[in-house]
């Protein structure tokens, strides 16, 4: 089964609005038309509808980097899945490593904020991934395992289809220091073997399992070359549209 790569930027809380359409403006100029990978950029809420305008009809896709599961109501600060697809969002990042630290995301919330993204046709990108403490304690594959599996809790094979995953070794975001390509591969493996055991083989390899963490366009080659590895989650390298555009054309 071979899978599309997929590389989805995650520009975390930086850019102003008018600074997103620059940079959305320069990722359009340099891989807007690339058809072979998927390509998204996930800006924050306050431009998204700026980095919509500027993207469409083009094949980069719009991401959010979060929202909430209930439909409205009285829940100050929060957006609602319906906002972020009215605004023609086709992924949102949940589940991220800095929410479950900054946050206290559980994986219980995080399994209702996937189910509700699912039901309004918006594709999840669930983060998973271990702190330096859980790989030290050798406790990596437990901790990812459980993650997927309580992100993933209740969902049909169908509906697991229209999820993406992404593995993101806390230790690595930000830091420079990434995974090798063979600690990542073993990782995303036992993700892939998750998966089959909650969805069957069939669905298991048709899901896209991303890796993120200190992604560069310098590694990103031997990463991509690992057979469980279908593209990347990037950070710092997704905020200029240079090294942006660089990973999408090693995809
Ligand atoms: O969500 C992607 C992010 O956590 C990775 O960040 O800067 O290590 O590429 P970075």
């Amino acid at each position: 089964m071979s899978r599309r790569y997929f590389i989805a930027g995650n520009w975390k809380m930086n850019k102003t609005s008018s600074e997103a359409a620059a940079l959305a403006q320069g990722v359009v100029e340099a891989v807007g038309n690339v058809s072979n990978v998927d390509i998204a950029i996930c800006p924050t809420f306050t431009s998204l509808e700026t980095v919509e305008k500027i993207i469409e009809g083009s094949n980069v896709k719009l991401g959010a980097q979060n929202m909430h599961f209930e439909k409205s109501g009285a829940f100050t600060g929060e957006i609602s899945a319906a906002m972020l697809r009215e605004l023609h969002c086709a992924y949102v990042i949940l589940g991220h490593s800095e929410r479950r630290q900054y946050f206290k995301e559980c994986d219980c919330l995080i399994n209702k904020k996937v189910k509700a993204a699912v039901a309004s046709s918006l594709k999840p990108i669930l983060c998973v991934g271990e702190t330096l403490e859980e790989r030290e304690a050798n406790k990596t594959i437990e901790v990812v395992s459980t993650q997927t599996k309580g992100g993933l809790d209740g969902l049909t094979a169908e509906e697991a289809l229209k999820v993406v995953i992404a593995y993101e070794p806390v230790w690595a975001i930000g830091t420079g220091k990434t995974a090798t390509p063979a600690m990542a591969q073993e990782v995303h493996a036992e993700i892939r073997k998750v998966l089959a055991g909650m969805f069957g083989e069939n669905v298991a390899e048709k899901i896209q399992i991303l890796y993120g963490g200190s992604m560069k366009p310098e590694n990103a080659d031997e990463l991509l070359a690992q057979k469980d590895i279908d593209g990347g989650l990037i950070g710092g390298a997704a905020l200029k549209a240079d090294s942006f555009a660089a990973l999408v054309n090693s995809a």
